[in-house]
């Protein structure tokens, strides 16, 4: 599938009002208009399309979709026939649920261990729309989504890959350096990043785990940890540079109890000759300081009674 990478997220959300402060003024996200069918949600914006993350309100912090931008309506109808054609059970969104995610057509659909997901084109856009919360010199975002994600997942079988590299089309780009299984894979026509979505197996356990935003100046990464050490919100993992990619980054822990790594691309990332395989995560830095799994990664039951 012609994919570009992550358009938008979409997140269930207790901490709304938490996000209103914290959201604008430690990540520097700008504020969109929640549209007035929708007034409870929060949108935020991270450049000049309508919106990159929603935050609806609901009892549980959690993961509520991830949605895949194809290049195009043809690009979209050609996947259409490709989810058919593999059986995956879709659902085509209704106008309403189009107008609310601000694009022209979306279908939903499940991958094979739960996580939902759509696929969308032509998402609401305006130049210079975007203005951050604080001053902040903008986020990396169009060639390559919005950033990454990972997900714990609690069964990791083969497929899981078959669904995300021969439905969805996705490349394998590898098993990084952790000790379980975990896949990384980014979609076709992403040549920018390494990953657009791992995926960990974590048995028993469902959630996301983080969700890397590439910021475009290093001072954001450095202003963005001045803030964070500010106001004591929890580390996951120090500043450090991953050994895999020429990322500069930290990680610490947003009111939904997932992380954000703050990312600076020290030079374009380009594809390895071949697959590397890791003797650890990091080159230097990247200390473990929190826990490796959030409190938005829980025990499938509690996933499930939610
Ligand atoms: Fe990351």
């Amino acid at each position: 599938m012609d994919i570009l990478g992550i358009g938008y997220l979409g997140f269930e959300s207790a901490k709304i009002d938490e996000w209103r402060d914290y959201g604008p003024n430690v990540l520097g996200l700008g504020i969109a208009p929640s549209p007035e069918s929708d007034p409870e949600s929060l949108f935020f914006k991270l450049d000049d399309r309508r919106y990159r993350m929603a935050f609806h309100p609901g009892p549980l912090d959690q993961l509520a979709y991830i949605g895949w931008e194809a290049k195009g309506r043809l690009e979209y109808l050609a996947a259409l026939e490709r989810l058919e054609e593999a059986g995956v059970e879709a659902e085509i969104g209704d106008a309403d649920l189009a107008a609310r995610r601000g694009v022209r057509e979306l279908v939903r659909f499940k991958d094979p261990v739960g996580f939902q997901h759509e696929l969308f084109y032509a998402q609401k856009w305006m130049p210079g729309s975007f203005v951050p919360g604080r001053p902040h010199g903008g986020f990396e975002t169009d060639e390559r989504g919005m950033g990454h994600l990972v997900v714990i997942t609690p069964e990791y079988h083969d497929g899981l890959e078959h669904f995300l590299t021969r439905v969805l089309g996705f490349r394998w780009y590898g098993a990084g350096a952790g000790k379980g299984r975990t896949g990384f894979f980014r979609s076709k026509l992403n040549d920018k990043t390494s990953h657009d979505i791992a995926y960990g197996h974590g048995p028993g356990m469902r959630g996301i785990q983080h969700i890397g935003l590439y910021v475009k100046r290093i001072a954001d990464v450095g202003i963005t940890h001045d803030l964070v050490k500010k106001r004591n919100i929890p580390m996951m993992m120090t500043l450090g540079q991953h050994t895999q990619d020429p990322h500069l980054s930290f990680y610490h822990f947003t009111p939904s109890g997932f992380a954000i790594e703050t990312i600076f691309e020290v030079e374009p990332w380009h594809p390895e000759l071949h697959e590397l395989n890791p003797e650890k995560l990091s080159v230097w830095g990247h200390e473990l300081v929190g826990p490796i799994l959030g409190p938005s990664v829980r025990k499938v039951e509690e996933t499930e009674s939610a």
